[in-house]
């Protein structure tokens, strides 16, 4: 067992299956690999043979070429799987073990990660705290949009799953737990949503649904969610939630009056990020709209979860602001309503368990919320394209065919 293929990034539009080099456990030199981070070793680590991986907007952000990340580049930072070999200073996950991997790597051992701020953890990039698998800018950790991957930092990072044969049962649902059900949940849980309240989320994609159903389980009274695509709103309306076509309505305040009797709501997500459309038949790319709509929607005094992502460096930025992140968001309007703002990529760790007990209880539905459709790793190129074209579809990579349909 010395092959490995995995999904790499070639250049904008394109990625392609390719041999990738079986792992190791440690951090060797390739396409985005920090030049600190090279030879780096990992006694802490396990190799994994990749159940499920999942393709998320943010690897999209990659492959429409909107980031630096380089060609060559192996893509997947959503990664389940079973522990196949363990290092040396690996204690107590096993071989044999199903995990979850959160996405977010991290050492356990510095000042962020003891305060489970997991998503900025201060010792696995060089660059700036933070990091993943598979992405630009994350200290170049290789993706696991592969047959097999290593994973760092096993004991403190991986959640086992308490049984193989139930995590087979529940795998669409458990393969949610490596980001966007977290990312979902943590938005709602910082847009403060709660027994009774109003929400809107922006955004119909797999993290805005998401973050939908994360509402419903905190016991928001209505859940309201935007988008430009009609199927993507269909699958939002499946499991309950109200929904506005941005294409058809530029007015949002008039059309959450006509589903609450007011226009505003008690808090809101945005699950789209930087690369957000204007709103209107023929709209172009505005990627503050997000940003000022749920400002101008959100009730004085409200909370507002940002799970989208905003970017630093945007090739492909509208303008030369937008090029280096600044966009031209109302703040004023924020601080007079003194709005709670919280950014930042998701500290998984802070909530997979909880979500796991949710999933085997059944009290969650996660994989029938966000459509989890599963393809093989050959499908991938296929499946970026499909998802590139607005498909309302969770696509999940299952590179062993151990997914029973
Ligand atoms: N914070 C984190 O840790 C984290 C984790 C995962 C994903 N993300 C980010 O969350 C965002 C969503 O991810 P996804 O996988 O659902 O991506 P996606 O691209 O599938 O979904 C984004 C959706 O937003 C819609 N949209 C565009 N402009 C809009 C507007 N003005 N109002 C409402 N909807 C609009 C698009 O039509 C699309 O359906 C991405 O930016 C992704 O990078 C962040
Ligand atoms: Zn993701
Ligand atoms: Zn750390």
């Amino acid at each position: 067992m010395t092959t490995n293929r995995g999904v790499v990034y070639v250049s904008a539009g394109k990625v392609k299956v390719r041999d990738i080099g079986y792992p190791e456990l440690v951090l060797r030199d390739g396409p985005g690999v920090n030049p600190l981070n090279v030879g780096r070793k990992c006694e802490h680590g396990v190799i994994l043979k990749v159940i499920t991986t999942n393709i998320c907007g943010s690897d999209q952000h990659m492959v429409r070429g909107r980031t630096t990340a380089p060609s060559g580049l192996v893509l997947g930072h959503e990664i389940t799987g079973e522990v196949i070999e363990t290092g040396r200073d690996v204690e107590f996950i096993q071989k044999g073990d199903i995990v979850s991997v959160p996405f977010n790597i991290a050492c356990g051992r510095c000042r962020n990660c003891k305060r489970q701020d997991t998503h900025i953890c201060e010792n696995v990039n060089p660059d700036r705290p933070g990091s993943a698998y598979g992405y630009v800018d994350m200290g170049g950790w290789v993706g696991g949009q592969s047959e097999y991957v290593m994973v760092p930092y096993a004991d403190f990072q991986l959640l086992k799953f308490p049984d193989k044969e139930q995590a087979m049962e529940k795998i669409l649902d458990l393969t949610m737990l490596s980001d966007i059900f977290p990312t979902g949940y943590h938005g709602a849980v910082n847009a403060g949503v709660r027994p009774g309240v109003t929400v809107y989320v922006a955004g119909a994609g797999p993290v805005g649904l998401a973050a939908a159903h994360s509402a419903q389980l905190l016991g928001a009274s209505v859940v309201i969610v935007g988008d430009l695509i009609e199927e993507r709103l269909a699958q939002a309306r499946s499991f309950g939630c109200e929904t506005i076509n941005l294409r058809e309505h530029i007015n949002i305040g008039e059309q959450i009056e006509q589903i609450l009797g007011v226009p505003e709501v008690d808090c809101a997500i945005d699950a789209v990020g930087f690369e957000a459309s204007g709103h209107g038949e023929g709209a172009v790319e505005a990627p503050a709209t997000v940003l000022n709509t749920v400002m101008n929607i959100t009730r004085a005094g409200g909370r507002l979860g940002i799970p989208g992502l905003y970017v630093t460096g945007d090739p492909g930025g509208i303008d030369e602001e937008a090029k280096e992140g600044t966009l031209k968001i109302r703040f004023g309007l924020g601080w007079a309503k003194a709005h709670t703002f919280v950014t930042g990529q998701t500290p998984v760790m802070k909530y997979h368990r909880d979500l796991m007990m949710a999933i085997l209880s059944e009290k969650a539905q996660i994989a029938k919320a966000v459509n989890a459709t599963v393809i093989s790793l050959d499908e991938a190129p296929a499946g970026y394209q499909e998802f590139d074209g607005g498909a309302s579809k969770k696509f999940v990579i299952d590179p062993h065919r151990l997914v029973k349909s």
